[in-house]
């Protein structure tokens, strides 16, 4: 297959940092962005160009970002969505501000990110769109609204775009991981909310307690998912001859969390069906 040029948002750790990695090892070329180039000094020395890209900024400063990063190889071929954080706590704990900055970088970053390069995209009628969603995008756990949200909010916007740009030759991908040892859910990272209302405080502990327990214990393999996802891409390893479905989720966890939601609701469907079927006018 022909070298691809990957542009990975969020490279400073985690799934950014070790696709970054799996992809130059496959030959291919990348532009690694972090908010902080201090993080991604050792993904340059791996043989990565590196760039500052920080998704909260604005438009027109994204815009110059990628118009930098398709200067440097002349094109891009595949942009990954990757960069994201958790804000996990209470809908009555969690301030207004808090839950906006959760929405800046996980769905209003992505989309800035990603209406930069569109146009790059659609002049060459190729390309590839690779989003990180969660299974946080099938399930709002409790205490998990914020950050769910988010990923719902992603699900939806991705999902239309998919239908939009399909159509000029422009391919795009959703992966849904469940849990992976990154450093998603690590002191410096997650921002999480205790309750300060008595009525959810033990829950809220104790939901806070358990992601503590699971930081750096989680059964996923982040060398694994980005091994899928490259195949992916490229149409190769996992992927070789097979029809690459718009979403996939990753992680045994993801496949049960998708499957009870997915049985839950066409219980549902079947159990109300009368009912969801009586709405229309009765001359129709
Ligand atoms: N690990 C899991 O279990 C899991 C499960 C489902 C989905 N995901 C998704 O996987 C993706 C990657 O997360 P990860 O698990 O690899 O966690 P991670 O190790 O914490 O990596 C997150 C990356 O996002 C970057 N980032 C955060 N805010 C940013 C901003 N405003 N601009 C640019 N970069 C920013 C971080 O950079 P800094 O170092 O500068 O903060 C870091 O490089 C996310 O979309 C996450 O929601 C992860």
């Amino acid at each position: 297959m022909t070298q691809l040029i990957w542009l990975i948002t969020g490279c400073s750790s985690g799934f950014g940092e070790l696709l970054t990695q799996h992809v130059l090892s496959r030959g291919d070329l990348v532009i690694a962005t972090s908010r902080n180039l201090e993080k991604v000094q050792h993904l340059d020395r791996a043989g990565a160009a590196i760039l500052q890209l920080d998704v909260t900024h604005s438009q027109q400063g994204i815009d110059d970002t990628v118009a930098k990063a398709v200067s440097i190889y002349g094109r891009i071929d595949v942009v990954v969505n990757n960069a994201a954080y958790i804000v996990t706590g209470g809908w009555e704990d969690v301030e207004y501000e808090q839950l906006l900055s959760q929405f800046e970088t996980n769905v209003f970053g992505t989309y800035k990110v990603t209406r930069a390069i569109l146009p790059h995209f659609r002049e060459r009628r190729s390309g590839t769109m690779v989003f990180i969603s969660s299974l946080s995008g099938w399930h709002g756990h409790p205490f998990v609204g914020p950050y769910a949200g988010s990923k719902f909010a992603l699900e939806g916007l991705v999902e239309s775009l998919s239908r939009e740009i399909a159509p000029l030759g422009i391919k795009t991908i959703l992966i849904e991981p469940g849990r992976f040892r990154t450093n998603l859910l690590s002191p410096g990272n997650l921002q999480a909310v205790p309750s300060r209302i008595s009525e959810y405080m033990a829950a809220s502990q104790a939901h806070l307690d358990g992601l503590a327990k699971e930081d750096r214990t989680q059964a996923g393999d982040p060398r694994k998912a980005v091994t899928i996802i490259a195949d992916l891409v490229k149409g190769e390893g996992c992927a070789l001859g097979r029809e690459v479905p718009f979403r996939l989720p990753l992680g045994a966890d993801c496949y049960e969390g998708v499957r009870e939601k997915c049985e839950g609701t066409l219980k549902v469907l079947e159990d109300w069906g009368h009912v969801i079927h009586s709405t229309d006018y009765d001359e129709m």
